[in-house]
């Protein structure tokens, strides 16, 4: 089978914004309780935090970092996470059924983003809290000194200012599941007034409104037009959130889970343009797509899911998926589809980072490893630079059970004047692909060097007992010719082949 593609650096989608490269860290099972603070591992620093997780972070090459949630923040009370950790309370967390220690909080938090080198996005709890709490929670986090939060903050031994960008106005208010869910209509009023108030603050922050919890959603579409309308002048970003699985084993259709992304996206920036020509404005919403990964959701309702009544465990083993290289070929798919969309999808978060439907496993004393997932996510951040391209990609199709017809081979390019990038996934489980390149708008092209993640065994994953089970291995099957190139793309993989 073969597949054509042609590269030109002129056709260009838009620049590759770091934070499309951003993860997100909830209170959640052991994200960040026996995953990133651990005070008693054999790697634990001064602050309690793992070093083998702070190295796997750096490694894994993540911009932003959403925090603290996440359907958590939406009971969260950001103050009993400041202060003496002695007087901090212990709270029921109602979104996953734990107890909140609270001794990780903002200021914890903050000084572990500037080991892992990562800047903080954060979210306020518009669920059962309101206007009052986001200012303060800003004043604490952003200002200098002179006033009550922005005092306690100096007082609890942080000096400076932590300066946050971007604030996400609650998190998915749409969805039933979510305390203080409530209509469009009443979230939009609440996430303008807020949003309002804190640029009362400061006129430059970037706010990020809550988009659907997933185009599934029965309000998806009509959600975003009611928000954007009340909250088009104040914000500067709505959100996207999805998730994949499989469906039973229909694995054509899960391969083709971008085209759901693609979909997506493009739907709310139909919705977003469609809003602007309504209010005549000049301003432009971008999506931040800040929770996306495989997430076996199944797995969490019929077997982790916690609802007895008198159990309210720490740290509990919640959403520990662990992922196969089918999982991470249609990872690495997302990842593509996000950057075909560079110039409207700006900033995204991989939800989530350690233990929790995360890239980063731990034991608690014992090793941190790098699930399949870690390599396209690591590869792409390290690599997409520059500029995404638009590409010209004739290939076969195959027929899905939920999107129809869909092409064999998905890609996209980066370019930069370093080089120009190709990342590209195979979905066919069991044939490989030639794909041709045709590079001459490239002019001379001397070199090449390509990765791919596949196996002969799709499930195969990196588990305690074998994290090393799975890999990207050098592809070396790349061949230049005469302004074209050419590599094999094995069955159910996933490639990034560099050309300079
Ligand atoms: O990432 C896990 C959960 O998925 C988040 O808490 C929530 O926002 C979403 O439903």
């Amino acid at each position: 089978i073969r597949a054509h593609l042609t590269v030109d650096p002129h056709f260009t989608v838009g620049p590759i914004n770091r934070r499309l490269f951003g993860s997100f860290a909830e209170h959640l099972g052991r994200c960040i309780y026996d995953g990133i603070y651990e005070p008693s591992h054999p790697t634990a620093d001064e602050d309690g935090f793992r070093s083998d997780v702070i190295d796997l972070v750096r490694e894994l090459g993540v911009s932003t970092i959403r925090y603290p949630g996440g359907n958590f923040v939406s009971g969260y009370r950001w103050e009993d996470g400041v202060g003496p950790r002695e007087d901090r309370p212990r709270r029921l967390d109602l979104a996953w059924h734990s107890t909140e220690t609270n001794e990780i909080g903002l200021d914890e938090f903050a000084t572990w983003l500037q080991k892992v080198d990562s800047e903080l996005m954060y979210a306020v709890n518009l669920g059962t809290r309101g206007v009052l709490d986001a200012l303060d929670v800003l004043e604490y986090a952003n200002l200098g000194s002179g006033t009550h939060w922005a005092d306690q903050r100096v007082a609890n031994g942080r000096s400076q200012p932590y300066d946050i960008r971007m604030w996400c106005l609650g998190n998915e208010m749409d969805g039933p599941w979510q305390l203080g869910h409530s209509s469009a209509e009443a979230y939009a009023q609440l996430a303008a007034t807020t949003a309002a108030a804190m640029r009362q603050v400061d006129p430059d922050l970037e706010l990020v409104v809550c988009g659907s919890s997933s185009a599934d959603m029965p309000t998806f579409g009509e959600w975003e037009r009611i928000v954007l309308e009340k909250t088009y002048d104040c914000v500067d970003f709505i959100s996207c959130h999805a998730y994949y699985e499989p469906k039973g084993d229909d694995y054509g259709s899960f391969l083709a889970s971008a085209v759901n992304m693609d979909r997506f996206i493009d739907a709310v920036v139909a919705t977003a343009d469609s809003v602007k020509a309504v209010l005549r404005s000049d301003k432009t919403i971008n999506i931040s797509f800040d929770e996306w990964n495989v997430w076996y959701q199944s797995r969490y309702h019929e077997v982790d899911r916690i609802t007895d009544v008198h159990s309210w465990p720490v740290a509990p083993r919640l959403l520990e998926d662990s992922y196969s290289v089918l999982d991470a070929v249609v990872f690495g798919n997302l990842l593509i589809s996000l950057i075909r969309h560079a110039d409207r999808v700006t900033a995204a978060s991989l939800a989530q980072l350690v233990n929790v439907i995360a890239p980063i496993m731990t034991e608690p004393g014992g090793p941190a490893w790098k699930q399949t997932t870690f390599f396209p996510f690591s590869l792409t951040s390290q690599l997409a630079r520059g500029t995404a391209l638009e590409l010209r990609l004739d290939t076969p199709t195959y027929s899905t059970q939920e999107y129809g017809d869909v092409s064999l081979v998905d890609a996209v390019a980066t370019h930069d004047e370093g080089g120009t990038t190709i990342f590209a996934v195979n979905r066919s489980l069991s044939e490989e692909v030639t794909l041709e390149i045709d590079t001459r708008a490239l002019g001379v092209v001397d070199r090449t060097e390509a990765v791919s993640l596949f196996d002969d065994d799709i499930h195969a994953a990196n588990t305690l007992d074998d994290p090393k089970r799975v890999c990207p291995r050098v592809n070396d099957s790349a061949q230049i010719a005469a302004g074209a190139v050419t590599i094999t793309l094995p069955p159910v993989s996933w490639t990034a082949l560099t050309l300079s």
